[in-house]
């Protein structure tokens, strides 16, 4: 093997194995970027060794190019859908035609959860996914196997040797609770309508032409059937997910077996009760007869088999009475309606307010003001107003009147040509204002602490702030005079935005609040631009050149930098001393382009700042960061407590730093006195703690 064949072997573990952690054990080791450093190597190198890729290779999860549309795929065998009902008598009644059927005999049944994803088909030919389809008509689907290459998950290939010779797995794809919360909460950041629920969110990741976009979403897949399975013998759908432990296919964990109508429904209520404390949602149990012989003699419907049945859970709806609509001028100016309820209590939470989503929402199911309406939690997650109980009217309620004007600024409003949404065009809109400055301070973008909700709502109201660059200057007696400002809150909260100024790049592009641009979004820009200026001056085609950053982000950022009223702001905070990338935050030293390129840094022990921002300096100036020792390690950078990775690295030559001789190489110490003056601080064992910041979501709300 040569050295480059073993690196791609290395990362190929490394990675698979990162994989493991991060999705079936749902406890990484290592920072998102840390692992997007490992890679960003691996796919580099096959790169620039293409006779060197296999198609088993974790960079192969996000295949090739953009779409133009989906191929279509006819299915080796249809795939029908499930009888279901929301009634336990049904159910029972299922049962006891399923025993009338195969007379004088046990019937074991296995129950388990209704997964609310999206169903899709994956075929596995020689162990090989060959490809994977939507559901579509049941007869022929969208053939999304380069989405679903990107769900780490989903085996590539199928472990050990004895798999079946083809396997046509059948399951539903999700995002579990937490990937749909994250979701949402950068496309709130980025000011991006959100998805209602994990299902929507899931159907909307696997429709992109795009597999870029499919691989930044955390989907997750179970396998619960399978259309065809030759080459090995299967009796039961026991037998059936005890194969899918053996070739590395995921499926659900919760199973329950019964053989008659009390033990199913005891499983249905037990799932019931557990199933908000499950990581994806559940909408209902399926029953399932578990031996295939029987399975057979019952046969199917042309829609569905008669040897299941799905028990869906009733989507938990209460009355209310609306009390009033209210309008949300959100950062990007887009008016909201919200729903004002008396509050009630909702699968597991009191609601007081619904989103009312917009005005032709309202227009369409009639909500008027004081009507007693029917809330429900869509997907469990967010709650909306489903109908309204027109007959209890009796006259007095309102019909509800959009405004004309922006209740906060009575600016001038404009509806979006392709949204429905509505927006106040006034860049100094008091509530657009509040929101912007909000999310400026917030702990995922400038990290001003002390600029929280009510503290920005003071400054706002009492004119002290009228654009984002006034916090900066700020002095300390208008502050003393609002109140709960005391002498040291007021000196901390201006030493936090004294020091905010040093911020790295992205963090002020993300703090910005440009339309479309998240948080990793800001990072693709700022890596690739290197300075606010050059951003500036950069043309909507240079823009959507960048490395991640795509047409509707380029064309929001190019907007957002050519509108004088931002170009002005932008001039302020520049004559404040606000970072526009040509410093390093660090040390406050011009950063003078010391390049790591094609230098290879392994970071352990505990060190001042999050592993991970150290990791950023690295990635922003060409290094790359990996998570072993290798003979190809330039720089080891060791905090205290470093381990068996510092003992390595002596033992192959590798250049140790601390961190004051990290800094220093980074501010151009060009001379060896400047690299090597490591001293080992404690040599304890104990492994390194990823820092709880590494772990933590990019948002502060
Ligand atoms: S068994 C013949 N098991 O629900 C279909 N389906 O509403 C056999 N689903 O089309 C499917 N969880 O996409 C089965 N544990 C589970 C399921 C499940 C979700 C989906 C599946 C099916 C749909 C029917």
């Amino acid at each position: 093997m040569t050295a480059i064949e073993q690196r791609l072997a290395e990362l190929r573990r490394e990675i698979e194995e990162h994989n493991r952690r991060y999705y079936e054990e749902a406890a990484p080791t290592i920072s998102d970027q840390h692992y997007d450093a490992l890679y960003r190597e691996l796919r580099e190198l096959e790169t620039a060794h293409p006779e060197l890729l296999t198609p088993d290779s974790p960079t192969q999860r996000v295949g090739g190019r953009p779409l133009e549309e989906f191929a279509q795929v006819r299915h080796r065998v249809p795939m029908l859908s499930l009888d279901n009902t929301y009634s336990e008598t049904e159910v029972a009644e299922f049962y006891q035609r399923v025993r009338k059927a195969l007379p004088g005999r046990e019937v074991p049944v296995v129950i388990e959860p209704k997964v609310d994803g999206v169903a899709v088909s994956l075929f596995y030919e020689a162990g090989r996914l060959v490809y994977a389809a939507t559901r579509g008509d049941g007869v022929t689907g969208d053939d999304i196997t380069q989405n679903i290459r990107t769900i780490r998950t989903v085996p590539p290939r199928l472990r050990g040797d004895d798999f079946p010779a083809e396997l046509e797995v059948r399951g539903e794809v999700f995002l579990p609770k937490s990937g749909f919360a994250k979701i949402n909460a950068e496309r709130a950041a980025a000011g991006q309508p959100l998805f209602a629920n994990p299902r929507n969110a899931a159907a909307g990741s696997l429709k992109q032409l795009d597999p870029a976009i499919a691989a930044r979403r955390p989907l997750d897949f179970f396998a619960h059937s399978y259309g065809l399975l030759t080459g090995r013998a299967v009796g039961s759908h026991s037998e059936f997910f005890r194969l899918l432990d053996e070739v590395g296919i995921p499926h659900s964990q919760r199973l329950w077996s019964a053989h008659d109508v009390a033990g199913i429904l005891a499983a249905i209520r037990e799932l019931d009760a557990l199933r908000h404390t499950l990581e994806y949602e559940t909408d209902g149990a399926v029953v399932k007869v578990d031996d295939f012989t029987q399975r057979a003699r019952l046969g199917l419907t042309s829609k569905s088999p008669r040897w299941a049945m799905a028990y869906k859970y009733a989507a938990e709806r209460v009355e209310t009475r609306l009390r009033n609509i209210t309008i949300q001028v959100g950062r990007t100016g887009v008016l909201t309606p919200v729903a004002e309820l008396e509050p009630v209590f909702v699968s597991g939470t009191t609601v007081a307010r619904a989103t009312l989503h917009n005005a032709e929402e309202i227009a369409r199911k009639d909500i008027r003001i004081g009507d007693r309406v029917l809330i429900e939690k869509a997907g469990e997650i967010i709650p909306a107003v489903v109908a309204v109980r027109a007959e209890l009217r009796d006259g007095s309620e309102r019909v509800f009147h959009f405004p004309e004007v922006c209740p906060s600024c009575s600016g001038p409003l404009v509806r979006d040509p392709e949204q429905v949404a509505i927006r106040c065009q006034n860049v100094s809109c008091p509530a657009q204002l509040r929101r912007r400055l909000q999310h400026f301070a917030s702990r995922g973008a400038m990290d001003i602490e002390g600029l929280g909700e009510a503290r920005v709502e003071q400054l706002v109201g009492d004119g002290l702030v009228r654009d984002i660059p006034d916090i900066y200057e700020l002095q300390a007696e208008p502050l003393l005079a609002l109140e709960r400002a005391g002498e040291k809150s007021v000196a901390n909260l201006l030493a936090a935005i004294e020091q905010s100024k040093a911020q790295p790049l992205w963090r002020l592009l993300f703090g910005l609040g440009i339309l479309h641009v998240g948080a990793t979004g800001a990072r693709a820009l700022a890596a690739h631009f290197k300075t606010l200026d050059a951003l500036l001056r950069a043309t909507p085609d240079a823009l959507q050149r960048a490395h991640d950053v795509g047409e509707v982000v380029g064309a929001s950022v190019h907007d957002f930098f050519t509108n004088p009223a931002n170009v002005e702001s932008l001039e302020k905070l520049r004559a404040a001393g606000v970072n526009f990338g040509e410093r390093d935050p660090v040390s406050d030293q011009p950063t003078t382009g010391a390049s790591l390129a094609d230098t290879r840094w392994v970071i352990t022990g505990t060190l001042s700042r999050p592993r991970e921002e150290i990791a950023e300096l690295i990635l922003e100036r060409g290094g790359k960061v990996s998570g072993s020792i290798s003979k190809k390690t330039n720089y080891l950078l060791a905090g205290a407590d470093a381990g068996s990775k510092l003992e390595k690295a002596r033992t192959l030559g590798v250049q140790i730093l601390d961190e004051a001789g990290f800094h220093a190489l980074l501010n151009g110490g060009g001379d060896d006195d400047n690299r090597t003056p490591f001293v080992v601080m404690d040599e304890k064992k104990s492994p390194p703690k990823e820092t709880a910041a590494a772990l933590e979501l990019p948002f502060g709300e």
